[in-house]
């Protein structure tokens, strides 16, 4: 009882050590979050050089500013109040544990919680007394007991000498509508006291935290969202597709239907999935339901389209090019925008990879421009990429015999483009306001 005491009051006064594992898109909001409102935090990443950026105060994601992060390197009656660290031998350190390391697929389509499982391991060589876990990567429903629990719990019993529980996160980077603290958060124990410490920490930085009654549901309802997101992204992709053949504007009708003030929720067509979660997420679920002999078909549908998206897209250049008499094969394409959505500098799963690799394999001649990706070495899917983004000038886009708008990035110079671009294809209807011939929905 007195430990429970000892992290409650720790967490109350903000004396807790808050240790964040993996400190990417997610982890590192948490960092600035916690730190603002007065914790210490301790970084762990196993990757050395964002360590050493870290501990210099240099930022290597676009909207997290470096200014922060030198902030907090500034010592504070004697102490940092932040500093990053690879040696996870330190995982004995903080009094709380945020675990945000990848969650990906395998090339077969599987989970691959090689990340989670690895620091659950570190965790266990170090756990003392007193320590709560929370695993925030988005996973399938069960793994914190079923892979976790098991690890943690050797030597020590879970709710009565250290504490688990798992809290989705739900950033929405380069989003500027949200901040840490008013994204609701919601937290699954593993018991009962493990729920108190997690809603206890949580509520510290989070203006309302929802507690829910295991950590199975918890990790439900994040794949619960983000199914729902690519289930009727792939609705309004099918039906942009019938749109363009009836010649009806998907985008104007949408606009229509959002004036509903009930019962609709508005999702935009694109060029195909992308980022770390929604194409991927779904397909968590999918692989644990198949245990209970369940197919979940609105997934396995919901995949099919976003995946024939990018197909859809090389298509439709083809046709513009065609109708130009011109063939695909040869063809200057010339792609504005590749990180997986508007304003960010991500390009983890961009649809843009797929779409560059279908025009090459169909004899086109690709570059590309994106103002926040200076290279693009295609990731684990296209290792065999290796391109530099070029400078947006007149005469890169008049050499360019057609410029596919993949990535709807707000710097762009939408009227310039269109003036200048002797045939576009436009995959976000980002050229809404500047309405030309030369100028093909996809
Ligand atoms: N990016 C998002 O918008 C978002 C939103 C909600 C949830 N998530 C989930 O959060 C989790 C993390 O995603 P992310 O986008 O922050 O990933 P990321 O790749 O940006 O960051 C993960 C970090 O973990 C580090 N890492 C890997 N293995 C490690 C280990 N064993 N110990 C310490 N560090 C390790 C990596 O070097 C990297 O810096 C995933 O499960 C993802 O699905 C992401």
């Amino acid at each position: 009882m007195d430990q429970v005491m000892d992290l409650l009051e720790k967490i109350k006064t903000k004396k807790a050590l808050v240790g964040i594992i993996g400190l990417g898109y997610v982890g590192l909001p948490l960092v600035l979050r916690f730190c603002e409102v007065g914790f210490r935090v301790l970084g762990f990443d196993t990757d050395a050089h964002k360590v050493e950026l870290l501990n210099r105060g240099e930022s290597y994601i676009k909207h997290i500013p470096a200014s922060r992060l030198a902030e907090l390197l500034e010592p504070r009656e004697g102490q940092r109040q932040f500093a990053a660290t690879h040696d996870l031998g330190r995982l004995g350190e903080p009094d709380v544990l945020l675990i945000c390391v990848p969650t990906p697929l395998t090339s077969k389509r599987e989970p691959d919680l090689r990340y989670v499982e690895n620091t659950t391991r570190q965790i266990a060589a170090t756990l003392r007394p007193g320590q709560l876990v929370s695993l925030e990567s988005t996973t399938y429903p069960g793994t914190t007991a079923e892979l976790l629990l098991p690890i943690l719990n050797l030597n020590h019993q879970v709710g009565e000498d250290y504490y688990l529980v798992f809290s989705p996160e739900r950033e929405d980077p380069g989003n500027p509508l949200f901040k840490v603290q008013t994204i609701t958060k919601v937290v699954g124990g593993m018991t009962a006291r493990c729920l108190e410490q997690g809603v206890a920490l949580y509520a510290q930085v989070i203006e309302r935290v929802i507690p829910v009654s295991s950590t199975q549901a918890a990790e439900m309802s994040k794949l619960l969202e983000n199914t729902y997101r690519a289930v009727n992204i792939a609705l309004v992709n099918e039906l942009k597709m019938l749109c363009l053949r009836m010649g009806i504007d998907i985008f104007e009708v949408i606009e229509a239907s959002k004036t509903k003030p009930f019962g609709f929720q508005a999702f935009y067509p694109g060029p195909g999935l992308g980022g770390h979660c929604i194409p991927i997420d779904p397909f968590y679920l999918t692989w644990k339901a198949r245990e209970y002999d369940f197919s979940t078909r609105f997934i396995e549908l919901a995949g099919e389209i976003n995946t024939s998206m990018p197909y859809f897209v090389v298509q439709r250049v083809t046709r513009a090019l065609s109708d130009h008499n011109q063939a695909l094969k040869g063809a200057k394409i010339l792609i504005l925008g590749i990180a997986y959505k508007r304003d960010v500098d991500d390009l983890r799963e961009s649809p843009a990879l797929k779409i560059m690799d279908l025009l090459k394999q169909e004899g086109a001649e690709v570059s590309y421009n994106d103002p926040y990706l200076p290279r693009c070495s295609g990731m684990r899917h296209y290792p065999h990429f290796d391109l530099e983004s070029t400078p947006l000038t007149e005469q890169t886009l008049q050499e360019a015999d057609l410029a596919l708008l993949v990535t709807d990035h707000a710097v762009y110079d939408y009227a310039w483009l269109a003036s200048q671009a002797r045939l576009i294809v436009d995959t976000r209807n980002a050229f809404r306001n500047h309405p030309a011939k030369h100028i093909y929905p996809a």
